[in-house]
């Protein structure tokens, strides 16, 4: 008999980097009923029935990936992500009927507001603007995006030009993530599947407003001992009771992405870091955010 063939196997392709996972974007806004019309009503997220239920604040549930809206700034103020967020939805025909369906809602809810809401079909995707002018891209379920029918793949921001390596350096050396720096575009792997991209652009940027991402890293120390990634006290703003962030010791802020050294930079986002003592939970790719639950959310589909 013969013996078995033998298989070879490229075990480095299932490498993860220090960010294991990227689990939501913040940004605040001013009228919850525009972020339910267009991310419930249009883009197919659920309300995440346990944390922040009522008018304060909204969690937004895209599978295991969220996008949080508080709204409870006084006075009220919105942010808008300086770049596009990256979804994937489970099918782009349905989606297009929900946004449609959704622009009427919100003129027919608040016919006084205007908003900055569009979408369009765009070379296989569908391309849409929240109320606020948060840029979001939607595509159908793929195997670039893991094993995914509903979720936040990316989010891509927009950057300066002459950045880029700059930021990829960051990454790789600071936080420990593979990244890579081509032709005005620096892309940061995240776990097996999402990433994080910077794309270079002479577009004139509005000021930073305070908006963030959140990922879980697992070596959590690394990036306060290089003494570049600066701890922030952001979310005890206008929230007295709230346990700051330097106490909680789990935010910070990522540095300046202008080239010159040496001159006050502007901030550019904000990472808020999760992690269970410095241990990376065995299901972190498939829970929820700590103290929330799957009810509410769409299961990781089994597709190979
Ligand atoms: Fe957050």
């Amino acid at each position: 008999m013969n013996a078995p063939e033998k298989l070879k196997y490229d075990r480095a392709t299932q490498d993860v980097g220090n960010i294991v996972h990227l689990e939501h974007y913040n940004c605040c806004i001013d009228d919850q009923r525009l972020a339910v019309l267009f991310y419930v009503v249009g883009l197919g997220a659920t309300r995440d029935p346990y944390i922040f239920p009522g008018m304060e604040n909204i969690w937004l549930n895209f599978g295991r990936t969220q996008v949080h809206m508080p709204s409870r700034a006084e006075p009220p103020k919105a942010e808008r992500l300086r770049g596009t967020a990256g979804f994937v939805v489970p099918s782009l025909e349905d989606l297009a009927k929900r946004l449609e369906h959704a622009g009427k809602e919100m003129k027919r809810v608040i016919p006084e507001r205007k908003t900055r809401f569009e979408w369009k079909e765009k070379d296989g995707l569908i391309e849409a603007t929240d109320p606020w002018g948060t840029r979001v891209r939607c595509h159908a379920p793929s195997p670039e995006y893991g094993p995914i029918d509903l979720g936040l793949a990316y989010v891509d921001f927009d950057v300066p030009p002459g950045t880029v390596e700059g930021i990829a350096r960051f990454y790789n050396e600071v936080m420990e993530a593979p990244a890579t720096a081509s032709k005005g575009r620096a892309v940061v792997r995240i776990g097996r599947h999402q990433k994080l991209i910077f794309t270079e652009t002479k577009a004139k940027q509005p000021e930073y407003d305070g908006h963030h991402i959140q990922i879980y890293i697992a070596d959590f120390s690394k990036p306060y001992r290089c003494r570049v990634a600066l701890p922030v006290d952001r979310r005890s703003e206008g929230r007295p009771q709230a346990v700051p962030d330097r106490a909680r010791d789990a935010q910070h802020e990522a540095p300046a992405v202008q080239p010159t050294a040496r001159q006050p930079q502007p901030r550019h986002h904000q990472h808020d870091l999760r992690c269970g003592k410095r241990r990376v939970p065995w299901d972190i790719l498939r829970r929820p955010a700590s103290g929330t639950s799957t009810i509410g959310r769409t299961p990781i589909c089994a597709r190979p």
